[in-house]
């Protein structure tokens, strides 16, 4: 077997322990990038030290922010160009991240000088024009020069840029968050409307540093005041719902577990994976430690007696859409007929995420029905373990994990070394919970 792959086998006597959730990969790059335009200096705790957000912090550092590092990885003071970044010296690695490029497209494009930013075969086949056509509407020059068609690496000649009001032909956070980040840069105000909510961070810390942003009633549409002046200031980043939501569904699928997350982001923009787990019979407890800024507390999951399928709300998709995978794995242990549709925006993530999570249901056993924007599976039967891969996909690696926990037989994930994008310390976690 090639060494990153991982091996799991039921947990018989369930899952047990307290674990902490690493940081939040989202508000991780978005402090990074911002914290590198601000005024002065900030201590930054628990930022997350996986492989996506260090290159983002590594890019920052290209153009000029100095990082002094604290006692752990996590814990470091940033301090900021003030708004005078330098260009930076070598083309920008963004790795596996679409948010790391798509967010900093958003500020390169307004910046004095030439980038190029490139990532890794599974980043380079995903979509960027949806971030070039707004940007570009901007007076942006950002040209694509991958192999596949709007695609990176992308090539940015800096310029002026002007304000725009956009609507988003998709609901999404990134696309949103590089046309704010632009905006902010640039004279005017820059709106855009969105079709359904996606996760608020970038709007909260512009809040946090000071960036004058408004948010319409309906929480539909965003605007933010060009020529911004962001000010440091100390934040500690909550640990990451998205990684919470894989110990979510084992210890409500596997039988015996109790199991508790502490420091869990509970952003209401984020948290449908919770809502949705309740509805199909999870025990799941909150308390919340803080309210401000991002809201977090611990939360504890008892094993539930038998999980319900449900059908999954149009609006609750992009407030779930990273969780899929493993809301799947979670419907396949259900019974009855959990419906997965308006998700078509599942096909470009890091993988064809309803292929490669189908067909890895499919090969434990499970019913699933494919569709051109979603799935639905039909749960309840026993699953038996296979050896199947990750795709290079980090939540399908630690999602089908998750579903051997409690699978007849051994469940093997081929390249499983993506997991580091998004979880560093996953396998730690896995062994404490499990016991193995
Ligand atoms: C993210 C937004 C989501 C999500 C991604 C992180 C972000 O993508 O899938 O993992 O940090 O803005 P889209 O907004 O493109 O759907």
């Amino acid at each position: 077997m090639p060494s990153d792959c991982i091996t799991v086998s039921r947990a018989t006597r369930g899952l047990h322990g307290t674990i902490i959730i690493p940081g939040d990969k989202s508000i991780s790059h978005r402090v990074a990038l911002l914290g590198a335009m601000a005024e002065g200096r900030m201590n930054v705790r628990n930022y997350l030290c996986s492989e996506d957000c260090l290159n983002t912090l590594r890019a920052m550092q290209q153009l000029g922010a100095r990082v002094i590092p604290g006692a752990e990885p996590e814990n470091f003071t940033l301090c900021g160009t003030g708004m005078r970044p330098t260009a930076p010296r070598q083309d920008i690695d963004c790795g596996n991240s679409g948010t790391g490029m798509r967010l900093m497209a958003g500020m390169l494009a307004a910046m004095p000088f030439r980038s190029r930013m490139y990532g890794d075969s599974s980043l380079c086949s995903r979509p960027m024009g949806r971030i070039m056509a707004p940007l570009s509407a901007m007076g942006a020059r950002i040209r694509s020069c991958g192999q596949k068609p709007g695609c990176a690496p992308l090539e940015i000649e800096g310029t002026d840029l002007h304000s725009i009001e956009y609507t988003l032909p998709m609901a999404s956070a990134q696309v949103k968050s590089a046309i704010l980040l632009a905006g902010m840069l640039l004279e005017g105000r820059t709106i855009v409307h969105q079709p359904a909510i996606t996760r608020d961070h970038t709007e909260r810390l512009f809040g946090h540093f000071g960036i004058p942003c408004e948010v319409s009633a309906d929480g539909l549409s965003i605007s933010v005041q060009g020529k911004a002046h962001p000010v440091a200031k100390d934040i500690t980043i909550p640990g990451d719902i998205s990684s919470a939501a894989f110990w979510l569904v084992a210890a409500s699928i596997v039988p015996g577990s109790e199991v508790c997350l502490r420091n869990v982001g509970l952003n209401p923009t984020r948290d449908a994976i919770i809502h949705v787990l309740r509805r199909m019979g999870a025990h799941i407890a909150i308390s919340l430690t803080s309210d401000a800024g991002e809201p977090y507390g611990d939360i504890t999951i008892r094993a539930a007696e038998q999980l319900h399928g449900t059908t999954i709300e149009a609006h609750e998709i992009p407030n779930l859409i990273d969780e899929i995978p493993v809301l799947s794995v979670a419907a396949a242990y259900a019974s009855g007929t959990t419906s997965i549709r308006n998700a078509a925006e599942l096909r470009v993530k890091e993988s064809d995420r309803i292929a490669t999570t189908a067909g890895n249901l499919r090969a434990m056993g499970a019913q699933v029905q494919e569709y051109p924007d979603g799935m639905e599976i039909t749960g309840g039967a026993p699953l038996h373990g296979a050896t199947m891969d990750s795709y290079g996909d980090h939540r399908i690696a630690m999602g089908f994990l998750m579903a051997g926990l409690n699978a007849d037989g051994e469940t093997t994930l081929l390249n499983c070394r993506n997991i580091n994008t998004s979880y560093p310390g996953f396998a730690e976690h896995l062994r404490v919970l499990t016991g193995y």
